[in-house]
């Protein structure tokens, strides 16, 4: 009877534990820059290919990250900047992001020919549309559930000024 009673309160207590939808990614999606500048993030808004406002996010389809950027210094441009983006998926049981692999498809690639407008020019409020294209890399996306918070960390690395680029966002995705 104890037993019982325990493993019922255990699941209660787990079920509990944490958030389906961390960071209120169930209607909108939560951002912020990872790096110090000098480039600095002012938004990020996910949008559709023809830059209309989307959410939950379809990742089955190439989509937008609308990005407004305040960039001071450095124009940014190939074959220089470098695209990173790293994939986690939301642990509920231990409340924790875990990384799905991405097989190096997604570490360290020439950012002008994968959805990065470039060159990123210098000025303030400028928005650039960063192209998320997961429907051409399917070892990946069919590694993810449907309808689940996901937290991608997007960095531009420019092996030029060495200067970095880093926006971490949590989305609801879309992935069948
Ligand atoms: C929620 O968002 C904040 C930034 O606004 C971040 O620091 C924090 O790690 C996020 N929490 C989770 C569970 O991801």
């Amino acid at each position: 009877m104890h037993r019982i009673l325990f493993a019922l309160l255990l699941c209660v207590s787990l079920s509990l534990a944490c958030d389906q939808w961390p960071n209120t990614t169930e209607t909108k999606t939560t951002w912020w820059q990872c790096s110090s500048g000098p480039a600095q993030v002012v938004n990020v808004q996910p949008t559709d290919k023809s830059g209309k406002y989307e959410y939950p996010i379809k990742l089955t389809e190439p989509c937008l990250i609308q990005t407004t950027l305040n960039n001071p210094n450095t124009v940014y441009s190939s074959p220089g900047l470098k695209q990173t983006i790293k994939v986690a998926s939301w642990n509920q049981f231990s409340c924790s992001w875990s990384n799905v692999p991405t097989f190096g498809l997604l570490t360290d690639i020439d950012a002008c020919t994968n959805g990065v407008p470039c060159p990123i020019k210098t000025g303030n409020n400028q928005i650039v549309n960063l192209e998320l294209d997961f429907s051409d890399t399917p070892a990946i996306i069919n590694l993810l559930h449907n309808d689940k918070p996901y937290q991608l960390t997007y960095i531009l690395h420019d092996d030029v000024s060495k200067e970095e680029i880093c926006m971490s966002f949590q989305a609801r995705c879309l992935t069948k």
